[in-house]
């Protein structure tokens, strides 16, 4: 994917809200992913946090009862569409400023934490943004990156092979930069010690209507536009696969990497 096509696809919160829609309405584990995030952040009752890619700042939105008074936080994205949603909807008082993760504009090792959430396999050049991340930790800080498996819902990209018969591996290359499997060795030559933590999740899904919303929003699929009767036959095989098995069964692979 190209810098242009990822500015595109984030010029503002709606394509990702539609992905969203259908991890929150249809996945299996019914702990949310923010919360469960958020339970791995270990910092003190004063510290610093800085959020690279934030997006919309659901993380923000969905524990905002949990955040400590102590905290100062900065969230930052490419994407001035991305911060303003964020500007909506996260209520308590933080810094938000447009931010390329790759040429941080703040000096000297000021965070406690810096988080970079289904982020990195965006970033062309990552190690320099790894670089700048260690350049802004204070020493015995954390970087939290959470990202995806290799097979993340290829169960659902699948079913569009008889339309875009390379379609598996387009959505490999948009996330195969940085993925569970890949992600510590990128992160070993800056921390001393990685971590990952593995949230279980799966996908049954129960309405085809979503599944066609999340590709549409997608931009894994490219140049390949599908026509009206290839959507149509999509639908169809969805709704044949939920009637037979009650739901569109896809797995799918999500954790976080906890760097010290
Ligand atoms: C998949 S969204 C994830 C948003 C949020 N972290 C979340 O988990 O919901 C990726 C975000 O990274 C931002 N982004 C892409 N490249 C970036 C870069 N080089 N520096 C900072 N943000 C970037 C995009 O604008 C987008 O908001």
């Amino acid at each position: 994917m190209t810098y242009n096509q990822v500015r595109q696809q984030y010029r503002d919160d709606g394509n990702l809200n539609a992905r969203i829609h259908l991890h929150a309405r249809y996945s299996t584990n019914t702990y949310p992913w923010f919360r469960w995030v958020f339970d791995h952040l270990h910092l003190p009752a004063a510290a610093r946090v800085l959020e690279l890619g934030c997006g919309p700042g659901d993380l923000w939105r969905e524990n905002r009862e949990r955040v400590p008074a102590g905290w100062r936080v900065t969230l930052t994205d490419t994407s001035p569409g991305m911060l303003a949603a964020a500007r909506r909807q996260v209520e308590r008082p933080v810094s938000l400023s447009v931010a390329d993760a790759q040429a941080l504009p703040c000096s000297g090792a000021r965070f406690d934490a810096v988080l970079a959430h289904h982020m990195l396999y965006h970033v062309p050049h990552r190690e320099r943004a790894l670089a700048e991340v260690r350049r802004v930790l204070k020493p015995g800080g954390a970087f939290y990156a959470a990202t995806n498996g290799q097979r993340h819902m290829l169960a659902m990209w699948s079913l569009l092979t008889p339309f875009v018969p390379d379609v598996l591996e387009r959505v490999q290359r948009v996330g195969c930069g940085f993925t569970l499997e890949n992600g510590a060795a990128q992160l070993a030559p800056w921390f001393e010690d990685v971590a990952l933590y593995r949230y279980e999740n799966d996908l049954a899904i129960t309405d085809a209507g979503a599944v066609l919303a999340y590709v549409r929003s997608s931009n894994a699929l490219m140049d390949a536009e599908l026509s009206a009767d290839q959507w149509a036959a999509l639908a169809a095989t969805i709704d044949a696969r939920i009637a037979a098995q009650g739901a569109l069964h896809v797995p799918k692979a999500t954790g976080l990497f906890v760097a010290t």
